[in-house]
């Protein structure tokens, strides 16, 4: 099993390229940093994903703002899966908008994409990451543990006034410390 999982990382790091594909061609799975050509697909891509209750809604507006906080999974110039990382407060970074798209799912892309935002937290000396999330389960496959929400700094509920679901967040708070 493992060896499983180790070759199809192999194959996600196969070919990273840092633009977006016009040309159509078979390159396979890359990850990259987000492009400004990405912002629409990712909004499609959360959005289905949102409205089916899976996670929360993103707006065009906070996915420019924030498009530098994203790791993108393309295939062939589709963009199939996302993630972002936020620093938040001193030595504390969020993981967001983690995203694969159905017809991908199962093949550790997800995994990948929270690998990518781990070593950039490593990168900007960041000691903590933390995740809310209706998928704990999933992120405990990657070594985060499951913390009440208490302990998460008061910083990070003052971006929760936007969220739809403020004051009753209902997911759970998943925390890696690096
Ligand atoms: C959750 C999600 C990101 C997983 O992406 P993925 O690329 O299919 O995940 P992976 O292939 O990397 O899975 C890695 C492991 O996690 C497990 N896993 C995947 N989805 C899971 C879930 N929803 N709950 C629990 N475990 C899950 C897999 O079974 C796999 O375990 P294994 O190695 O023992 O087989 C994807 O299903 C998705 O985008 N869901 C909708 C949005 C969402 O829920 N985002 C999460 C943040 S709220």
């Amino acid at each position: 099993m493992r060896e499983k999982s180790l070759k199809k990382g192999a194959l996600l790091y196969k070919l990273k390229k840092h633009r977006c594909q016009e040309d159509g061609k078979n390159v396979g799975i890359i990850l990259r940093k987000a492009l400004m050509c990405d912002v629409k697909p990712l909004y499609n891509l959360f959005y289905e994903y949102s409205n089916a209750g899976d996670m929360l809604p993103r707006s065009m507006s906070d996915i420019y703002e924030h498009l530098r906080d994203f790791y993108i999974a393309e295939n062939s110039g589709d963009i199939i899966g996302a993630c972002a990382l936020t620093i938040v407060w001193e030595s504390l970074a969020e993981i967001r908008s983690l995203a694969v798209k159905r017809s991908h799912t199962g093949k550790l892309i997800g995994t990948e994409l929270i690998k990518k935002c781990i070593d950039e937290a490593k990168f900007f000396k960041v000691t903590n990451i933390f995740a809310l999330t209706y998928k704990p389960q999933f992120f405990q496959k990657s070594g985060f543990t499951v913390v009440d929400k208490s302990e998460l700094p008061h910083k990070i509920w003052s971006d929760c006034i936007n969220c739809v679901k403020f004051p009753d967040c209902d997911e759970t708070a998943v925390m890696l410390k690096l």
